[in-house]
C-alpha cells in the first residue's frame, strides 16, 4: 500500500489545486500537480509540431508519428515551493506561465490519450513519489498511477459551479470572460477525460467522493483531514 502518497482526481475546476496545496501545507507534503506534466509534455509536442510548419492539424500530425521518439530526451522538473506555487521546468526553462495557455489546454487532450505519453508522466510521478511525500491531483492517481494509496479522494461539482469559480477567478485578475463559454469549454473537456479509452477520468472505488457544490474549500480541506490518519 502506498502510503507517501494522497491521491486527489476530479474534473476540471473542482478545487482540486488549491485544496491539494492547502492540504499539503497542512501535513508538511509537497503539491504535486500531475496535470502540470501533462501540460509540459503537450508543450514540448507541440512545439516540434509548429516549427514544422505543419499544414494538417496537431492531432492529425500526431497520428501519423511514432510516440516514443518525441518523449526521448524530455526532462520535465517540478520545483517544489512550501506555498504550492510550484514551477514547472521543461528541459531547463521555466514553462510554468507558458503551458497554462488556452492553446496548450485545448490541444492537451491529444497528448492524454495515447498510452506512450501517459506511461511517460506516470513514471516520471512515480520516481517523484520515492524520495516525497505527496498530496497529488489529477485524474487518474487513485486508478492507475497509485491504485494502491492508501488515501484516494474524488472531487465533484456541477458544470455550472466550476464555472463561476473560473469566472471570479479570472475576474479577480482584471479579465473579463463569457461565464456560458466557459461553462462549455468544461462540459469539452469533461468528455474528453471521462471518454477516453486509457485511463479515462473516473471515481476508484475506494476514493471517498466529495460533492464540492455547496461546500466551502475549508470545510472541503477538514472533511478530508477527518480522513486520514492523526499519525500521518
Ligand atoms: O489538471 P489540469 O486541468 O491542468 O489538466 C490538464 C489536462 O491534463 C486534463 O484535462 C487531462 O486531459 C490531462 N490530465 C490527465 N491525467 C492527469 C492529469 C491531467 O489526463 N492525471
Amino acid at each position: 500500500m502506498t502510503e507517501n502518497v494522497i491521491a486527489l482526481d476530479g474534473p476540471a475546476g473542482t478545487g482540486k489545486s488549491t485544496v491539494a496545496r492547502e492540504l499539503s501545507k497542512k501535513l508538511g507534503f509537497e503539491y504535486l500537480d500531475s496535470g502540470a506534466f501533462y501540460r509540459a509534455l503537450t508543450l514540448h509536442i507541440f512545439k516540434i509540431y509548429k516549427s514544422k510548419n505543419s499544414s494538417i492539424s496537431f492531432s492529425d500530425w500526431l497520428s501519423g508519428k511514432e510516440f516514443l521518439p518525441l518523449t526521448a530526451g524530455v526532462e520535465i522538473l517540478c520545483e517544489f515551493s512550501e506555498t504550492g506555487e510550484n514551477k514547472i521546468f521543461l528541459n531547463g526553462e521555466d514553462v510554468s506561465s507558458e503551458i497554462r495557455t488556452p492553446e496548450i489546454t485545448r490541444e492537451i487532450k491529444y497528448i492524454a490519450d495515447k498510452a506512450a505519453f501517459r506511461e511517460f508522466v506516470n513514471s516520471q510521478l512515480r520516481i517523484l513519489s520515492q524520495t516525497h511525500r505527496l498530496v497529488m491531483d489529477g485524474r487518474d492517481i487513485g486508478t492507475h498511477v497509485f491504485p494502491d494509496a492508501r488515501y484516494k479522494f474524488f472531487l465533484t461539482a456541477s458544470s455550472r459551479v466550476r464555472a463561476e469559480r473560473r469566472y471570479n477567478q479570472l475576474l479577480e485578475q482584471g479579465i473579463r470572460s463569457d461565464l456560458e463559454e466557459i461553462e462549455k469549454e468544461i462540459v469539452i473537456r469533461d468528455k474528453s477525460d471521462t471518454e477516453r479509452e486509457i485511463a479515462p477520468l473516473r471515481k476508484a472505488e475506494d476514493a471517498i467522493l466529495i460533492d464540492t457544490d455547496n461546500l466551502p474549500k475549508n470545510s472541503v480541506i477538514s472533511k478530508i483531514l477527518g480522513c486520514l490518519d492523526s499519525g500521518i
